[in-house]
């Protein structure tokens, strides 16, 4: 009986236009050292005209079946999460499908802000424990710049674009071990990007608007929470944990969090230095890189986890 989600590839790109700290404190009153020493952020990747989600998704996604030394026609369930697809509809997943030239299976969108990934894996590991699906593969793939009021020095020095993807395939060896999604909507006005022509409210603009150091508190203390109950989860102890590969939104976040499990930052993959926060790339972005790299191992095991606007947090737990 099979009984995990096995990751077998993982991808991720980055545009290669960068946007330091210094070309942002041309045009709001911040600064480099200001914006490293809140955030830990250097600079971010930012899309070209011509690129879109599901373009930038495509690369990703052709790395890890690369890597996976599949056929893409042998996915039969594609997941994109994003906050910027390029259409209300068709969904990105469904642009994705056709770019990759699938036309079996099926492919649709989630929109859970930064945990969008967590939430796709969270999907992808019951349709494959179910049965319900086979190969699958998780894409979280953001377009923030086109979302981002770039006159508010709140939200403007934190988001890049990006894309990463992870193929999970039926497998009687580990896997996801388990996964653990929430959400409570009561924060809408803490962390929001409306949508101006589906609102009821008139004269709104398209942009992410934050209370920054509200959302702050209540990331580092859920964040908290969800890795005590990963654990119990799996009556695992924090010294079980090989690598912590968390949403990057904010060093300062992320260190709690690797405080909270006893971790050295040698165990954490960090990647918003030089890529900001990708929302919902961001936790595969940052898999892939340490994946490629060397540093997780088969066998090793890895808690990943993610806040974002909802609230929504999550956190898969994966023995690679
Ligand atoms: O991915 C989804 C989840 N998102 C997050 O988790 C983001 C969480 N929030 C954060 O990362 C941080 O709250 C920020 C980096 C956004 C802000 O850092 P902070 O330490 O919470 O700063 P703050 O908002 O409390 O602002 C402190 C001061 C204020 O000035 P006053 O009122 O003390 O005079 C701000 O006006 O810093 C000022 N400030 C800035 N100064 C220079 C805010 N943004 C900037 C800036 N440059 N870019």
């Amino acid at each position: 009986m099979t009984a995990y989600a096995k990751v077998i590839g993982t991808g991720g790109y980055l545009p290669a236009e960068v946007k330091t700290n210094e070309h942002i404190s041309q045009t709001v009153d911040t600064s480099d050292s200001w914006i490293f020493e809140r955030t830990g952020i250097k600079s971010r990747r930012i899309a070209a005209q011509d690129e879109t989600t599901s373009s930038m998704a495509e690369i990703a996604a052709r790395q890890a079946i690369e890597m996976a030394d599949i056929a893409p026609n042998e996915i039969d369930l594609i997941i994109v999460a994003t906050g910027t697809p390029e259409n209300v509809y068709p969904g990105a997943g469904c642009m994705l499908q056709h770019r990759l030239g699938i036309k079996t299976g099926v492919a649709f969108d989630i929109q859970a802000a930064c945990s969008g990934s967590i939430f796709g894996l969270d999907m992808a590991n019951q349709y494959i424990k179910s049965g319900a699906a086979k190969t699958v593969l998780v894409v979280g793939s953001e377009i923030n710049s086109r979302i981002t009021d770039w006159t508010d020095r709140g939200t403007c020095i934190l988001f890049g674009d990006g894309a990463g993807a992870v193929l999970l395939q039926a497998s009687d060896e580990p896997g996801v071990l388990s996964t653990h999604i929430h959400s409570d909507g009561r924060f809408e006005d803490l962390l929001k990007c409306p949508n101006p022509q589906a609102s009821a409210e008139e004269n709104l603009t398209g942009y992410i608007s934050m209370k920054g150091n509200e959302v702050f508190k209540v990331a580092v203390n859920t964040l908290g929470r969800i890795v005590d109950e990963t654990l119990a989860a799996n009556d695992m102890q924090k010294t079980d944990i090989d690598w912590l590969v968390p949403h990057q939104a904010n060093i300062r976040i992320i260190t709690a969090t690797a405080k909270k499990l006893k971790m050295s930052m040698d165990h954490v993959v960090v990647t918003l230095e030089d890529q900001g926060n990708t929302s919902s790339a961001s936790v595969l972005l940052a898999f892939n890189q340490a994946v490629r790299d060397g540093r997780i191992q088969r066998g090793h095991v890895v808690l990943l986890e993610a806040f974002g606007a909802g609230f929504t947090w999550g956190s898969a737990l994966i023995k690679y």
